[in-house]
């Protein structure tokens, strides 16, 4: 008899120790004490070599990964995570066109189908807690890897360490959201993950139609984390140790007008970079569609590359940790 595995409520900081089975399916999951070990688990895989103990510690592991929305960075780090530490990977990418979900198939049948054929599932879907209901049914860790509008906390977690690389320090931070704060998940981990850091103030700059979810900013109050919802660009990015920018997510819009409104209204461009500090950064989930400017990759503050690479680094660490820890 299978016996399937308690998904553990959001709020418990040490969850993601506890659990016999690591899903990770949201930012608040993880308190201080889990994203000091996965920090510290993912600054050994940056040293791992070709064909050392360490590069064949995922030995006849199976990694899944089922991706419903299009993916360049999440999918392929995942995959080049596990193959890194020598396990494989099943990939199934345009999963609502060439897998059975196209016949109709409900994701909860998915899942309980290729939990009998890889040690984990790395799920992209298109709607908001469907990582959720895939770690109920689940008998091997579901790793969230973007649901819909809701939240992408492997993103996260390569965010906050690239902060940590970058500024060298997670307490007392300012960082300015720029863009989609409405539609994108990178940004809603983000925020849920950075609220656990002392001193932390958090400027949200958005065209009105995408401005950061109440629910969100709720959480925050409740929390006691300092934000502010501010129109210039200018003015807030004098003031940050990091400016997150993200891209107006188009496939989310029913109205072609309101996303063409809120396309370009933030820029970042040599001119907005002139207001940056010297020890200050941007980072960007990527991919970019315009709102960064090509002249500005190569401005050493530019740390958008660098943090993609992070995303090997935290992804190793994660893939390890679950399915070791399981
Ligand atoms: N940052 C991110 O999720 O990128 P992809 O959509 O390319 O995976």
């Amino acid at each position: 008899q299978v016996i399937r595995r308690a998904y553990v409520e959001p709020g418990d900081v040490k969850a993601w120790h506890k659990l016999d089975c690591k899903h990770v399916v949201e930012a608040q999951q993880f308190g201080p004490e889990a994203l000091h070990a996965i920090f510290a688990e993912a600054a050994q895989m940056e040293k791992v070599k070709p064909g050392t103990a360490e590069a064949k510690v995922l030995d006849g592991r199976v990694m899944a990964t089922l991706f419903y929305e299009p993916s360049t960075r999440t999918r392929l780090s995942f995959e080049s995570a596990i193959t890194h530490l020598g396990g494989t990977v099943l990939s199934t990418e345009s999963a609502g066109e060439y897998s059975s979900a196209a016949k109709g198939e409900t994701l909860e049948d998915t899942i309980r189908t290729i939990e009998n054929y890889a040690d984990c599932i790395v799920l992209r879907h298109f709607q908001a807690g469907s990582a959720k209901r895939a770690a109920l049914v689940s008998s091997v860790p579901i790793i969230n890897a973007g649901d819909g509008p809701g939240q992408h906390p492997t993103q996260a977690l390569l965010d906050v360490y690239s902060i940590k690389k970058e500024i060298g320090r997670l307490n007392n931070l300012k960082i300015g959201m720029v863009g989609d704060l409405l539609n994108g998940r990178t940004v809603h981990s983000l925020a849920y993950m950075l609220s656990m850091f002392e001193g932390v103030k958090m400027y949200f700059v958005a065209p009105k139609v995408v401005a950061m979810k109440e629910e969100i900013k709720t959480y925050l109050t409740g929390k006691g984390v300092e934000w502010e919802e501010v129109d210039d660009l200018n003015a807030v990015a004098s003031d940050v140790d990091v400016l997150y920018m993200t891209r107006i997510q188009k496939e989310r819009f029913d109205d072609m007008k309101q996303y063409t409104a809120a396309r370009g209204k933030y820029i970042i461009d040599t001119k907005v970079m002139q207001q940056l500090r010297n020890d200050a950064v941007v980072l960007h989930p990527l991919p970019r569609v315009d709102e960064i400017a090509v002249e500005v990759d190569d401005d050493p503050r530019a740390a958008y590359f660098r943090q993609a690479k992070n995303g090997l680094y935290i992804r190793m660490a994660i893939v390890k940790q679950c399915l070791l820890g399981c």
